[in-house]
Parts: C-alpha cells; structure tokens; sequence
C-alpha cells in the first residue's frame, strides 16, 4: 500500500471514530447540566428504595410498580435481591406499597423485572399484569392474573421467543397479546456499546400472539417505553437516544405504520398515557452518560416530561419536575392519578407529588 493512500485511510478512520463520539455525547446529553424545576407537595415513597423502574395503574387507582432491576451497566443498590412487583393504591392517603406475592411454583429467586403493563379483560373484569422478567440477564415476559382479594399474582405463562432477543417494555393488548420494544444485545454489554457507538438503528418492536410473533416496526436506534392512546388507535414508542417518541397508526392485523415523530431534547425511558386527556408523561434522563457511568459525587438526575396533543400540529411539550439527583436519581416513568404525580426510577427511590 502507497504512503498516501496508508495516511489517507487512518485519516478517514480518525475522522469517522470522531464523527461517532460526537454523535454518542450528542445522543446521551453528555454536556448538559439541568436547572432545577421544584413542586411543593411531594414525599418520597417509604419502602421503595432500589427502583421503581416501570409503573402501570388501574383506574381505580391501584398502581403496580416494578422493583430491583439488574441491567448491564446500570446501578443496582442490591444486587443479590430478587426484584418484587409492589401495589401502591392512590387513594390511599398512607402511601404504604405492598409487595406483591407470587403463585407457587414462580422462580422467584431470578425475578429481574423491568416493564410492566397491564391489561382488563371487560367480558369478565380479570386484571392481568405483563412482566418483563430478566432471570440470568435472559428476555421473558412473565403473564400474571392479579388477584386482589388476595394481593397475589398468579403465573400464568412464560413467554420465550427467538424475536424476543432482548426486551426492555412492554404493551399488553389481549389476555395472551403484547407489544414488546426489543435490541439485540442484553448480556454482552460490549457489544450493545458498540451498537450504540456506532448508531445502528437495530432496535424494534415486536407483536406477540399465541397465534402470530412479528416485527411490526423497527430502525430505532434504542426503543425504550411503548403505549397506546386511550382510543386504542396509536401506539407511542420512546426512542431513547434519539430523543423522540414515534406515533404509529394500529391496524387491523395488528401491524404499525409511522404517523409522526415527535423530537424532543431529553432521553426519554417510559411512557404513560393519562386515559382521560391522552396526555402523554414520561420519565427523563437529562444527561444519559451519567446514568450509564454511575458516580455519587455526580448524581444522575430526573426529569418529568408532559406532551400534550402530540397528534395535533402543534404538541404542548412541558416540563413538570426537574431534579439534580439531590431528591431522586435516574427518573424512568412519570404517571398522573387525579391530580397526582408518582415518579419511578431506575435503581433509585419513587416520588408522590400533589399537583393543584
Ligand atoms: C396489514 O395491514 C396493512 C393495512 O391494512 C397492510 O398495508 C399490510 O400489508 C398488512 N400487513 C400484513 C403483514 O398483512
Ligand atoms: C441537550 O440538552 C439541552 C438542554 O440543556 C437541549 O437544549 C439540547 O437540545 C439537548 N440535546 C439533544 C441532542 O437533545
Ligand atoms: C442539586 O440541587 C440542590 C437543590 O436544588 C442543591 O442544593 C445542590 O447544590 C445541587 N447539587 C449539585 C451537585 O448541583
């Protein structure tokens, strides 16, 4: 090989390893510091103290919580614990959450939860809970029936499939049916840095039957949050670090097509939509590196996001609560119950807050 043409491909390979870290620190937020942004009535929840990772709440107001995610890369405070699904009823001024107990026979012991949804057959009012379960940094979703005389969640079934590589959220639209956000590397961390790094949109989504597994979208570059709108119409996915949250159009066969795509400046985990006004809320990550590259001398922080109308031309993006990590670290889901705010977290504490 000639002298020249030698420099000119380290030249090339310098500037494209260039190009890719600015686009990293461009998608994690890496140089962004927050202002704060308060709310006057709020408390932590007792009890809840290594995460708080998804929240899905019924219309009674009864909320399920997933608790003590391990993730790769992530911050875990108790490691070697077992993760629990807790109930927090809203109504309830005492905020005390229960944690749930599981039918007999469930492996609790590799319990790794991470996004939750849940789903009310109307023929008989059943209340089954979707579980994103990682037992030894594997992909599950675990279905459960919620039997609430009892405060149990019966097992029902383990879902296992060769598209369901490696799930982050999920959106139950049937006893047996699901959503899922999915990548492609789950225990090889390495690996899923390299995607990251190099920005391949390998992320997607995946509908789940007894009947029918399918992509139905996919060229995200990390597909986080997913939910529908109250008239079962749209489907809403966060793109986590490209900052946006995609509308698609639900058809008959259950496949999604690409309406719109919302661009915001924060990475956005999961997605909450408030069955009365179709409102979207969602718990932030204002700086991603800090999340990733965990350091108590260098919290990472939380953000609450609303989005109004995001069908319209003109969505309403407002900023609820902003915190440095003093208070929690690391929000990951925001949802509103008459005029309440509980905020989860990744690894850390949740937050009730009184709106007026
Ligand atoms: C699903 O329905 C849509 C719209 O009706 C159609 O465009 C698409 O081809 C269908 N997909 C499959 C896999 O049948
Ligand atoms: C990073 O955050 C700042 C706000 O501090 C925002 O203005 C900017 O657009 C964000 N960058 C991206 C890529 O979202
Ligand atoms: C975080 O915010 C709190 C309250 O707003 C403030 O007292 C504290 O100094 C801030 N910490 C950092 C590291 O900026």
């Amino acid at each position: 090989m000639g002298k020249l043409l030698k420099i000119t491909l380290v030249g090339i390979i310098v500037a494209f390893i260039a190009d890719r870290v600015v686009q990293l620190r461009h998608r994690l937020n890496i140089s962004r510091e927050i202002e704060p942004l308060e709310l006057p009535h709020c408390q932590l929840i007792k009890g809840i103290e290594v995460g708080s990772e998804d929240i899905d709440i019924l219309p009674n107001g009864l909320a399920f919580i997933s608790s003590g995610l391990k993730y790769p890369g992530l911050m875990s405070f108790a490691p070697g614990k077992p993760g629990e699904i807790f109930l927090l009823d809203l109504n309830d001024e005492n905020l005390h959450p229960i944690s749930l107990r599981f039918s007999r026979g469930f492996h609790l012991a590799s319990f790794n939860p991470h996004g939750i949804s849940t789903y009310i057959d109307e023929k008989d009012d059943t209340v089954y809970l979707f579980v994103v379960n990682h037992p030894n940094f594997k992909s599950t979703v675990e279905i459960f029936k919620f039997e609430d005389e009892e405060n149990v969640l019966l097992h029902l079934k383990t879902i296992k499939h060769e598209l369901l590589q490696s799930v982050n959220d999920v959106l139950a639209v049937g006893p047996e049916s699901f959503y899922a956000t999915n990548d492609n590397y789950f225990t090889d961390f390495t690996m899923r840095f390299v995607e990251m790094f190099l920005g391949l949109g390998w992320s997607n989504v995946v509908y789940y039957s007894p009947n029918e597994v399918k992509q139905v979208a996919s060229g995200f570059y990390f597909a986080n949050g997913i939910n529908i709108s109250p008239d079962n119409k749209y489907v809403y996915i966060a793109d986590f670090l490209a900052h946006t949250i995609h509308v698609l159009e639900k058809q008959a066969n259950m496949s999604l097509s690409p309406v719109k795509v919302l661009q915001l400046e924060t990475l956005l985990d999961n997605l909450f939509v408030d069955q009365n006004t179709g409102d979207i809320w969602t718990g932030c990550h204002p700086n991603g590196w800090k999340v990733f590259a965990y350091s108590s001398e260098d919290l990472p922080g939380s953000e609450v996001i609303r989005v109004q109308n995001i069908l319209s031309d003109d969505p309403v993006v407002t900023q609820v609560y902003v915190n440095n990590g003093s208070v929690i670290q690391g929000s990951s889901i925001a949802i509103l119950y008459e005029g309440r705010l509980l905020v989860g977290t990744v690894f850390h504490k949740a937050l009730y807050c009184e709106l007026d």
